[in-house]
């Protein structure tokens, strides 16, 4: 598969491109700054310059699938994680680029149960997934708890809607799991919460709104 990934460069983005350059997928990197092409090529992907709030057709040409890692770290987050998102949601749909994986956030459907200065956030990643449910791409809407740099542990549990307690997972397993969802079928047109957990990823990805 082509794959493009959004937010190439990120923390969680660095993780999935290298994951995807060591299997067998050809992978396509999106940064917004000419200075972190060199770092995409040395996780073994081709970089490629565009930036979701202006013309992304360049980016999404050829590809068949996209992983979106990108986020505006709580900065513009209507011009980023809803238009951003909605925009390159639209392209990959004019360009029949079918399968798309987002990454999104837990409490993205009740934004009420997170701190007052997440809100808005989680009301922008609500509104892209929303559209992104409504648009003809073959989607898998991913919701991690707290991102944190631990190494992965490979071990998850997903559900539809999960136990809060120590709702953390390292990103190397949220990007391994991104990853791993990408061929598979059990997480089309579905949306699930992932925390660390048991079970292995692929595993967990079988069922992934079954509660653990
Ligand atoms: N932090 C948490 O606990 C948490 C919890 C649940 C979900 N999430 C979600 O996970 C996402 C990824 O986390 P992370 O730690 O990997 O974030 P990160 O390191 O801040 O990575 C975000 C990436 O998005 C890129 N980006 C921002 N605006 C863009 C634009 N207009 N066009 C193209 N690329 C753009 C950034 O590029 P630049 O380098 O150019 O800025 C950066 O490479 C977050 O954005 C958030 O939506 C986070």
């Amino acid at each position: 598969m082509h794959v493009l990934v959004a937010g190439s460069h990120g923390q969680v983005g660095q993780h999935v491109t290298r994951l995807l350059a060591e299997s067998d997928h050809e992978v396509r990197g999106m940064v917004r700054d000419d200075d972190q092409q060199s770092d995409i090529e040395a996780l073994g992907a081709e970089p490629v310059v565009a930036d979701l709030t202006d013309d992304v057709t360049h980016a999404v040409e050829g590809a068949d699938a996209i992983v979106f890692a990108a986020g505006s770290g709580g900065g513009d987050v209507w011009g980023v994680d809803r238009d951003g998102a909605i925009n390159i949601i639209e392209e990959a749909e004019q360009q029949d680029a079918d399968r798309f994986v987002m990454l999104s956030s837990i409490n993205a459907d009740s934004p009420d149960e997170s701190p007052e200065e997440l809100r808005e956030y989680l009301e922008a990643k609500a509104e892209a997934d929303e559209h992104l449910r409504e648009s003809d791409l073959t989607y898998t809407i991913v919701r991690p708890g707290a991102l944190t740099d631990d190494e992965g542990t490979g071990r998850i549990r997903t559900g539809a809607d999960l136990d809060r307690k120590d709702a953390e997972i390292p990103r190397e397993d949220v990007a391994e799991t991104l990853v791993t969802a990408l061929p598979m079928e059990s997480t089309h047109g579905h949306t699930f919460e992932v925390l660390s957990g048991d079970d292995p990823i692929a595993e967990a990805l079988e069922n992934p709104r079954r509660q653990p």
